[in-house]
């Protein structure tokens, strides 16, 4: 018997619910990725990189921040983060993931709450692995619910701060969170909101500055921009008061026990920062593309979500493989999601809009749902 049987086992279980994952190379018109505003492949980016490359700025960081993997282009990129965001403060992380389980295993202490939309990032479920603070979970975007829930831990004897963690635009169900009410849930608990901005940076708000836009800055607001999605980058930006992103660099074990990121790609992200200020035209494009999909894909079932993630839900594991593979094979590249990244018997196919994809395109993916879904 394999020293690995038993992952083996797993794997084949997995299979036998549809539920194996596979790495699969990238064709096909892309429905599928957060390139947004198809920053990624932009030579503005390439010449910020380039031109990083020519001011002698390294590939690589050789260390942690804390050590000698400090580099003036991370402070530069930080600093530029928090002006344009309007928050005191700015860190950047290697990769969202990895901020978010910061952010939730390290803020909140022993004694505290942390409660949580029900379909809240898996890297924020990362945090609440981790975190000494009580946590629980309650129904999406339900307000009340969360004012419930605090009330609930305060009359079980619960003294210690309250953390209300939520995504502005729901990754995979496109729905935005009704952040004014839970800004106000959050200042009449006395507790702090983090959001998670992943899918709204770039895309929403004046300059593509998110949906949180008008609480940033707030003492008891966090939020989280990350740089591989509308950015067209990769990493995270932490963008808080000054003690919270300092209390990070000195217990965030994320942050303090891992190599620094390229200083070349906080050169590109700090470019894209410029870019997306001034993407209006962009955002005004992929508005349209949103209008224009709602009403081809909206009649196949897709749900009018009114952002640029369109889930088409078809609920079953095997069922939702089938039409993503079917849909590839027609040359769109529509990925199937299933449990656990979203709720078992809700397997979807994630129709993301960017502008590496055109209208036609988004008229052509409907006539294939047309035989695909019949
Ligand atoms: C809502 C949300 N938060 C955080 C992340 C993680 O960000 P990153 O891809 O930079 O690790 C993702 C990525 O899929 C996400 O969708």
């Amino acid at each position: 018997m394999s020293v690995f049987e038993p992952l083996a086992s797993d794997l084949q279980r997995l299979d036998a619910a549809s539920r194996r994952r596979r790495l699969i190379p990238r064709t096909g018109t892309d429905f599928s990725s957060n390139d947004y505003l198809a920053l990624a492949g932009d030579p503005a980016l390439a010449e910020a990189v380039a031109e990083a490359v020519a001011r002698g700025v390294p590939a690589g960081s050789g260390g942690s921040r804390l050590l000698r993997g400090n580099h003036a282009e991370h402070e530069a990129l930080e600093a530029e983060a928090a002006r344009f965001f309007g928050s005191e403060s700015a860190l950047w992380f290697a990769t969202g993931y990895t901020a978010n389980s910061a952010i939730i295993s390290t803020l909140p202490q022993r004694g505290d709450l942390v409660v949580y939309d029900d379909l809240i990032h898996a890297s924020v479920h990362e945090g609440l692995r981790l975190t000494r603070a009580e946590t629980v979970a309650v129904p999406h975007n339900d307000v009340d619910a969360f004012a419930d829930a605090i009330a609930a831990w305060r009359a079980r004897g619960g003294t210690g701060r309250v953390w209300i963690a939520v995504e502005s635009l729901y990754s995979m169900d496109g729905d935005r969170a009704p952040l004014a009410d839970l800004a106000a849930t959050a200042d009449a608990n006395d507790a702090v909101l983090v959001i998670d901005e992943a899918h709204a940076t770039g895309v929403f708000g004046a300059g593509g500055r998110g949906l949180a836009a008008a609480l940033e800055g707030r003492e008891n607001v966090i939020t989280l921009h990350t740089c591989g999605k509308a950015m067209g980058c990769e990493g995270a930006l932490v963008c808080a008061p000054a003690v919270v992103t300092d209390f990070l660099v000195n217990r965030g074990r994320g942050f303090i026990f891992s190599t620094a990121p390229s200083p070349l790609m906080a050169a590109a992200v700090r470019t894209a920062l410029r870019i997306i200020e001034d993407a209006d035209d962009r955002r005004a494009k992929l508005a349209a593309l949103i209008v224009h999909a709602e009403r081809m894909l909206g009649s196949h079932g897709a749900l009018i979500s009114g952002s640029q993630v369109m889930p088409l839900i078809l609920g079953e594991d095997a069922r939702t493989m089938r039409a993503a593979g079917a849909v590839q094979a027609a040359g769109f590249d529509v990925r199937g999601i299933r449990p656990p990244t979203v709720p078992a018997g809700t397997s979807r196919l994630r129709i993301s809009l960017t502008l590496n994809a055109t209208e036609d395109d988004v008229s052509a993916l409907a006539a294939v749902f047309q035989d695909v879904l019949a």
